[in-house]
């Protein structure tokens, strides 16, 4: 799969052709979602949850970012690979957003970056795009601002609350935004925005109609069990043939059957053992 660019993607949404993204945080996850040859690849701030151990987003710093866009990048030259930009981050000033956002492509070294919020942060979206960064938007459930949402659940499901989303992707898209995530909103949410704007949305909870889906790689491969949201579709379950995994090296170590001939390093000449002993 040729290296893939945001003019990729727009031409996907006008042919019909789905997009597909996942997260990664690390290196060998990249190196597989790659093989996998999927378009995108989000480095999400969802790493908080899935591979710190934290209770939600908040806390991530961009230092923690940047560590984890790194060996990304590395595994994975050929999607796109989206930064996430943490919570605090961005909504200061606009200098403050372009420094960070900077620094994720300058020391991560991510194609694009990803901000939580509609009309609010339509001026700092224009002030990324006009320093040269393409910005990806964020709305819907944006798990940042969790606490003013009142907890993790569907959004939009007025004519008013859809209208709002429609107009926060409307301005998102005057904004210069490249494409949009719609997280955790009805599917006649998700087709409608999809029909009215131009740019791709990418929908995670959002229904069929999103130009493409998105899904946190430690869900959909069975990796967190902490709790399992509704849109979550597992694929595999990692978790549990680690577990095997694990129990049967035990075992074999307690039973002395590992290492077996096949594991060992002989070498040491007749000769030699003569010496030795
Ligand atoms: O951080 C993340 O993984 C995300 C996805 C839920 C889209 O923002």
């Amino acid at each position: 799969m040729p290296k893939v660019t945001i003019q990729k993607l727009q031409a996907m949404k006008e042919k019909g052709e789905k997009i597909s993204m996942t997260t990664a945080y690390d290196y060998p996850t990249a190196y597989f979602v790659d093989k996998a040859e999927i378009e995108i690849i989000l480095v999400g701030d969802s790493l908080a949850m899935t591979v710190l151990g934290l209770d939600s987003t908040v806390p991530v710093t961009m230092e923690q970012m940047i560590h984890h866009i790194r060996p990304v990048v590395k595994g994975a030259p050929n999607p796109m690979i989206v930064g996430d930009m943490p919570f605090g981050s961005y909504n200061r000033s606009n200098e403050q957003a372009i420094h960070n956002a900077t620094r994720l492509m300058k020391e991560g070294g991510c194609d694009v970056v990803k901000l939580e919020g509609g009309k609010e942060v339509a001026g700092i979206v224009r002030a990324i795009v006009d320093a040269g960064i393409p910005v990806m938007g964020h709305i819907g459930l944006t798990p940042q601002t969790i606490s003013k949402l009142g907890g993790f659940k569907v959004q939009g499901k007025s004519a008013e609350a859809v209208r709002k989303l429609l107009e926060d992707a409307t301005a998102l898209e005057e904004a210069g935004a490249f494409s949009l995530i719609l997280e955790c909103v009805p599917e006649e949410a998700g087709r409608l925005i999809t029909q009215k704007i131009s740019i791709p949305t990418i929908g995670i909870g959002a229904g069929r109609y999103c130009d493409g889906q998105v899904l946190v790689f430690h869900d959909m491969v069975g990796l967190f069990e902490k709790f399992i949201p509704k849109f979550v579709k597992r694929y595999a379950n990692l978790g549990e043939e680690v577990v095997k995994a694990l129990k049967d090296f035990k075992g074999e170590v307690k039973e002395g059957k590992f290492p077996a001939d096949d594991h060992v390093f002989g070498g040491v000449s007749e000769e030699e053992l003569k010496r030795l002993y």
